[in-house]
């Protein structure tokens, strides 16, 4: 008998764990527990005779009784893991037994047919029985499979009821973290529902396809000419049938209700391809395409929330470097998240080219598929979106999900408060602190009906069926996201809507509406719409993105000996404060091959390396360059002299306090910078190395990625993984530029 002890053992918790069933779900149960040493003694039970032998051979458990009486007494914990059927059978045997003050629990995959039987032979569900199911398993079975890290990272569901005893559920819940699980709590309905959905119902079809192509007489030609599809679809059919047959007799009636759901998707399936209908399958694939690499994600633990919520994404950007070569930056920002909504709310197919394919455009993307508007792609940069007519869009399933994305979340709401049906609109931790009542405030005044979480934050549900007014409105802050939002409900609203800008702000939302044939009104700083026209499809080239290009023309302005052009960049008057800006600093920037696409001035531009002074920024560059004072700040610091910044207090409330934030960086790197209310006051100067935080913004990140260019030794940077929001390959391209700047761990 072996006595393998888990190096890291932890204390027993438990005097004497039996389990019931020594399979390979309870056999690796009990090794699991008995190798880390959180149970004094770990005793097994099996009907079969061999299986019991082999436990203890094998050292799953300290011993085996040779009955279940025998085995229950003096049992703190109670493990059932017998199939599924056998269970109800077996609850009756305990019932008959004196089972003390021992903890009850099982595993088996559904739990509302165990909660029932249990109910029925003890009088009532046991407080001291936690029903649980692991969601592990493998191709092999028996105890000579049992695996005691078997449940390492996976998941376990626990569902107790109301009266279930705390510590009885505590304790249950210790023995699974004990052996690495992910542990949470359902409701026993629920965890049978979305078990036969996730796996019940694919298994049956899995079963039900392959049973049914076999018994075709053709079925040897059929098999013969299987493709990976079928390898792929069917390969559960191999699963163990006796297994699955408890199952779905245990969990019939979710099974049936899940069932039911799908046949009817079916037939609707069925009906469009009858009908020729490719509209409707193009609009069920493309979802389902996009919810498949969504769930990928999420299964392989990269979804970006996860990211974000679990793992430091580091990049270390070691000192020096120059940069040289033609680059082109993906797509602008702004212009692909308005690419999709006009798009969608036009009528006819929309072809876009060079959309940003980073996460917070994806965000808009998915908040309109889950509106019923199909879309296909983005493929290398091309999307294109089927528009529904401004009156088409459909009430989404569940909230829209905004990620990182305050243009999401500000834009959409203005076109969801004139929409017949209810939305909630959620995002990620950064933007769950973001000021929403800039555009709540003006959209109630137009008749919206909207609620946010104190303070005016995210998540907001807005209730559709509101008749919208349209006004006039003074902004009181330089914000495209606030004038955006307040046209588009403007295109719904009864009269003209009008909003007066204090200072100039990005205006493609007014040349995307006339681009898709919409009237606007520009009279000087005042935009105008009316209802009662249509968008009608376009085709729209998306500029690459003059916020990313930001980054390289500042690495190039302070790397000695870098030369470097940005290529098809778009240079709208009211995004090119940052070339102003470096040029004022003495920055060397040419443009060159100076055009229009799709009503927007796009050039190729040329850095080369300059000496840098600091200036006072004029306060009317700041709304023109609002996004790229990280990387501008990074240019003052590397400057001769003092860079004053004023007038720039909404760089408080960006996806970071970007003000304190750069600061921060920046003194940790030897460098003078004093924060103000609206502004900083950075000392250029020498930057030495360290360890900064981007606080989740891809700016930053960026930013500071840059400054290694110019200092002295290393710099970490913490917190990087929203880059992919704005920025998915400016790892890639900023190595083939010339940067030292990679993930930390990919020497
Ligand atoms: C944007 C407007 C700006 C900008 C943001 C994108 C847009 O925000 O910072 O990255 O696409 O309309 P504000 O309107 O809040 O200044």
């Amino acid at each position: 008998m072996s006595d393998v002890r888990d190096p890291l053992a932890v204390a027993p918790i438990v005097e004497r764990l039996v389990v019931i069933g020594l399979g390979l779900i309870g056999g690796s149960f009990a090794k699991g527990l008995r190798e880390s040493g959180a149970c004094r003694e770990v005793v097994g039970f099996d009907l079969d005779v061999r299986s019991r032998e082999l436990a203890v051979e094998l050292g799953v458990v300290d011993r085996c009784a040779d009955s279940l009486e025998a085995a229950c007494q003096g049992a703190d914990v109670i493990q059932l893991a017998v199939p599924i059927l056998a269970m109800e059978r077996l609850l009756e045997q305990l019932a008959r037994l004196d089972l003390g003050q021992a903890v009850l629990t099982d595993v088996g995959s559904a739990k509302g047919n165990v909660v029932r039987r249990a109910e029925q032979v003890f009088g009532r569900m046991p407080g001291r029985f936690v029903p649980g199911h692991p969601i592990a398993g493998s191709e092999q079975s028996g105890v000579t499979a049992a695996d005691g890290k078997l449940f390492r990272r996976h998941k376990v569901i626990l569902t107790p009821l109301a009266h279930t005893e705390p510590q009885a559920l505590e304790l249950v819940h210790q023995l699974w973290v004990t052996l690495g699980a992910h542990v949470e709590h359902m409701e026993v309905a629920h965890h049978d529902e979305v078990l036969a959905a996730t796996s019940h119902l694919p298994h049956l079809l899995a079963f039900g396809l392959v049973d049914s192509l076999a018994r075709r007489h053709e079925n040897l030609e059929i098999f013969r000419y299987a493709a990976g599809g079928f390898r792929d679809f069917t390969r559960i059919a191999g699963s163990d049938p006796v297994m699955w047959h408890d199952i779905f007799l245990a969990n019939r009636e979710a099974v049936l209700h899940t069932l039911d759901d799908f046949r009817a998707d079916l037939d609707a399936l069925r009906e469009a391809v009858d009908q020729r209908d490719g509209h409707r399958l193009l609009g069920v694939f493309t979802r389902a395409r996009a919810a498949r690499e969504h769930f990928s994600k999420i299964l392989a633990r990269r979804a970006y929330v996860d990211v974000m919520h679990s793992k430091d994404l580091i990049f270390t950007a070691q000192p020096g470097g120059s940069l040289s070569g033609h680059l082109r930056v993906p797509g602008d920002k702004s212009i692909s998240h308005r690419s999709i909504m006009l798009g969608s709310l036009a009528e006819g197919t929309t072809e876009v080219e060079g959309f940003l394919e980073g996460e917070d455009a994806l965000a808009t993307l998915q908040a309109f598929r889950d509106m019923g508007v199909v879309i296909e792609g983005p493929q290398q940069g091309r999307v294109t979106v089927h528009g529904v007519g401004l009156h088409g869009l459909k009430a989404p399933a569940g909230p829209l999900y905004m990620g990182n994305s305050g243009t999401s979340m500000r834009l959409l709401s203005g076109l969801l408060a004139a929409q017949p049906f209810d939305t909630v609109l959620t995002g990620d931790a950064s933007l769950s602190k973001r000021p929403m009542n800039r555009v709540a405030k003006p959209l109630r005044e137009m008749g919206a009906s909207i609620d946010t979480a104190p303070e005016g934050r995210p998540p907001l549900t807005i209730h559709g069926g509101q008749p919208l007014k349209g006004m006039h409105y003074e902004m009181p802050m330089a914000s495209a996201q606030v004038k955006s939002c307040l046209l588009l409900a403007g295109l719904y609203a009864q009269g003209a809507t009008s909003v007066t800008e204090p200072a100039p702000t990005r205006d493609h939302t007014e040349r995307m509406l006339r681009g898709f044939g919409y009237p606007v009104k520009v009279d000087g700083s005042t935009v105008t719409v009316e209802p009662g026209h249509k968008l009608h499809a376009t085709r729209i080239e998306v500029p690459a993105d003059i916020s990313s290009a930001a980054f390289f023309m500042v690495a190039a302005s302070i790397a000695e000996g870098s030369d470097i052009t940005l290529e098809h960049v778009g240079i709208n008057p009211t995004r090119i404060g940052v070339i102003e800006i470096l040029r004022l600093m003495g920055a060397d920037i040419s443009l060159a091959n100076q055009r229009e696409v799709g009503g927007e001035p796009v050039a190729d531009i040329r850095v080369r390396a300059a000496k840098l002074r600091g200036i006072d920024i004029p306060e009317a560059l700041v709304p023109l360059a609002i996004d790229e004072f990280p990387v501008l700040f990074i240019a003052a610091a590397c400057a001769e002299g003092r860079t004053t910044l004023r007038g720039a207090e909404e760089l408080r409330v960006k996806e970071s306090d970007r003000i304190q934030v750069m600061a921060d960086g920046l003194a940790t790197l030897g460098i003078q910078a004093q924060p103000t209310p609206d502004g900083i006051v950075i000392e250029g100067g020498a930057l030495g190395s360290g360890e900064v935080w981007a606080h989740g913004d891809h700016r930053i990140a960026m930013s500071f990625s840059v400054a290694a260019l110019r200092a002295r030794g290393a710099i970490r940077i913490h917190d990087c993984a929203n880059v992919a929001t704005s920025f998915p390959n400016f790892l890639a391209l900023a190595q083939r530029a010339g940067m030292r700047v990679q993930t930390e761990g990919d020497a």
